[in-house]
């Protein structure tokens, strides 16, 4: 059997206090196996400990104790520069795409910098590729990254984080801050992604309704550990933990695919109501 993409085992993070010397614990002995190809979402309620985990295996985050391996290979002691070398196989794509792409570069010179940096050979070739992957126009990599809508920048985002052809993306609320159509069609994109790459989601979300949309396995997160874990139908609709069934009902699961499709619907009804053609 390949080893994992993602292997997980007994993860500690905790945050020293300013001024005192108790550490707050923060995640408490997480266990998470994820797979090529495989889609596995975090969700929980805020502060629970979502990004926290994604931190941890970027090397954003104090680990204390237990070990992250990525295909195999242990990444939990590397220095970040280190790690950036080792680990170009791992990605994260952020909620703002606004704050993560510098608004001032061209969109060929955000996507060419990792390909230059790895010697990737035919880098602008590679990012013309990367371009018409994730649908945006052929000229976009000649615009600055400030010309573009927020669906737009993530796609960017997405090209930057695919560029490398990378095992695992940390995805972290990559929809959160898009419209319902717009999230849809991202969400597409990144199933269509990973149906063409194989690239594993590590996906982070408070959005049961865009969990379910995009999700093989849901892990379910309470003050740092995980309380259940299963299949995304299982987890949804037949939930075994009590914080999982208060999870769903406090967020009834709403899904932005078929919210979006409901919209287009009455768009177009909208309009044919009014004797016009629909474009588009
Ligand atoms: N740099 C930090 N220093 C100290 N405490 C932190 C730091 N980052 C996060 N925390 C704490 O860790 C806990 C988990 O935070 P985290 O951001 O992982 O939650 P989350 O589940 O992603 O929440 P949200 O849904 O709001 O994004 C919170 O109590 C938070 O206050
Ligand atoms: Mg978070």
């Amino acid at each position: 059997m390949a080893d994992p993409v993602l292997e997980v085992d007994d993860l500690h993070v905790s945050y020293r206090r300013r001024g005192r010397s108790a550490e707050k614990r923060v995640i408490r002995g997480v266990d998470l196996v994820l797979d090529a190809g495989e889609t596995l979402s975090l969700v929980g309620e805020s502060g629970s400990g979502k990004s926290t985990i994604g931190r941890a295996l970027l090397g954003l985050a104090p680990v204390r104790e237990g070990r992250i391996r990525l295909d195999g290979a242990d990444i939990t002691d590397l220095s970040r520069r280190r790690r950036r070398v080792a680990a170009a196989g791992l990605q994260a794509i952020f909620q703002d795409p606004y704050s993560s792409l510098n608004p001032a570069m061209t969109v060929e010179d955000i996507l060419i910098e990792p390909l230059i940096v790895r010697r990737v050979p035919d880098a602008r070739g590679r990012v013309r590729r990367l371009l018409e992957e994730v649908g945006l126009p052929s000229d976009a990599g000649r615009r600055l990254a400030s010309e573009f809508s927020g669906g737009q920048r993530q796609r960017i985002a997405i090209a930057r984080a695919l560029a490398l052809e990378p095992r695992l993306i940390v995805c972290d609320e990559p929809t959160s801050a898009l419209d319902v159509s717009t999230q849809a069609r991202i969400l597409a994109l990144l199933r269509d992604l990973q149906d063409r790459t194989g690239v594993a989601y590590l996906f982070i979300s408070h959005d049961l309704g865009v969990v379910r949309h995009i999700s093989d396995r849901i892990a379910v997160l309470k003050d740092g550990t995980i309380v259940e874990t299963g299949p995304t139908r299982q987890v949804i609709e037949a939930p075994a933990h009590p914080y999982t069934r208060r999870l769903l009902l406090a967020t009834p699961v709403t899904d932005p695919v078929a919210q979006a499709e409901r919209r287009r619907q009455r768009h177009a009804s909208a309009i044919a109501a009014r004797g016009l053609d629909v474009i588009g």
